[in-house]
């Protein structure tokens, strides 16, 4: 029987992330859930974004995975404790969630020099302030500084990266995250969905600051836990095999998928 990694996310941003996973490790079986329908997550409530969360969570363990991977920060930052914490001691104590904001915390001490980090995410993560919380718990000392960037997702989910509308808030958003401090030598891209953005960014941020993509980061955490849990490790399936559920049209999710994955992408459409 097939126990697929489930990774899961609002819409097509986690699959950047399922992405550097698969190409570290190709060994196992996946299974990629997106909430198209209901996406974008970022400006919706704790209350929704929870709701939404436990309900994809809740249908990956019934496909069989023992592992599911929020590939989203919006709920990484909403959902993930709630679900740790209350939820899976009660519906499954065997199985584990984990989530993008606490490995890319732990990478940015190591990257930045200056101590200032900068965030582009959701205005949902950045309320949040998981970032904040996280990077200063590990890092005391650092500052970090938040942008809401709540035109960046629709660009992507609507495929307008490379127009004039995708650079004017492109630049107003990087203006403004550098206008709160002179010292950010390192910005994390604190949504799955802005390595798709990435080249535009990186035209948009002076050359000395560094931009970190969550992609690798989350895989090497990832291949780090199951070496540190052969428990979890030995329950997978070892099929190599990579399959894609969305809530939304199927159709369209594999020719935006396709483009996220590098990879033909074909989705089935299931309902939450
Ligand atoms: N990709 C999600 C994230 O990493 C957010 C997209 C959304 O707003 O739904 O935060």
């Amino acid at each position: 029987m097939r126990s697929p990694i489930g990774v899961f996310d609002s819409g097509y941003g986690g699959l950047s992330v399922l992405r550097d996973i698969v190409e570290r490790l190709p060994q196992y079986d996946y299974l990629y859930l997106g909430d198209n329908a209901r996406a974008p997550y970022g400006t919706r409530s704790f209350e929704r974004v929870y709701e939404f969360t436990l309900q994809a969570v809740e249908y990956l363990f019934a496909q069989g995975c023992p592992l599911v991977i929020l590939a989203c920060n919006t709920a990484s930052a909403k959902a993930l404790r709630s679900i740790q914490q209350r939820d899976l001691p009660r519906i499954a104590p065997d199985r584990r969630v984990l989530g993008v904001i606490r490995p890319t915390a732990e990478a940015v001490g190591a990257l930045s020099r200056t101590g200032h980090v900068g965030i582009f995410a959701t205005p949902g993560t950045i309320a949040s302030e998981s970032y904040d919380i996280e990077i200063k718990k590990l890092n005391p000392g650092f500052e970090v500084y938040g942008q809401a960037c709540p035109m960046w997702v629709p660009i992507v989910e609507n495929l307008e990266m490379e127009t004039p509308g995708a650079k004017y808030f492109v630049d107003r958003e990087v203006g403004r995250l550098l206008e709160k401090s002179g010292k950010i030598d390192t910005i994390i891209l604190g949504c799955t969905h802005y390595p798709l953005l990435y080249d535009q960014i990186r035209a948009s941020v002076p050359q000395g600051i560094s931009l970190v993509e969550q992609g690798r980061i989350v895989a090497d955490s990832l291949a780090d836990y199951l070496r540190r849990h052969p428990e979890m490790e030995t329950r997978l399936s070892r099929g190599g095999s990579i399959d894609y559920l969305t809530t939304e049209a199927p159709d369209k999710f594999g020719a935006l998928g396709s483009i996220f994955m590098r990879r033909p992408v074909e989705a089935r459409r299931i309902q939450l």
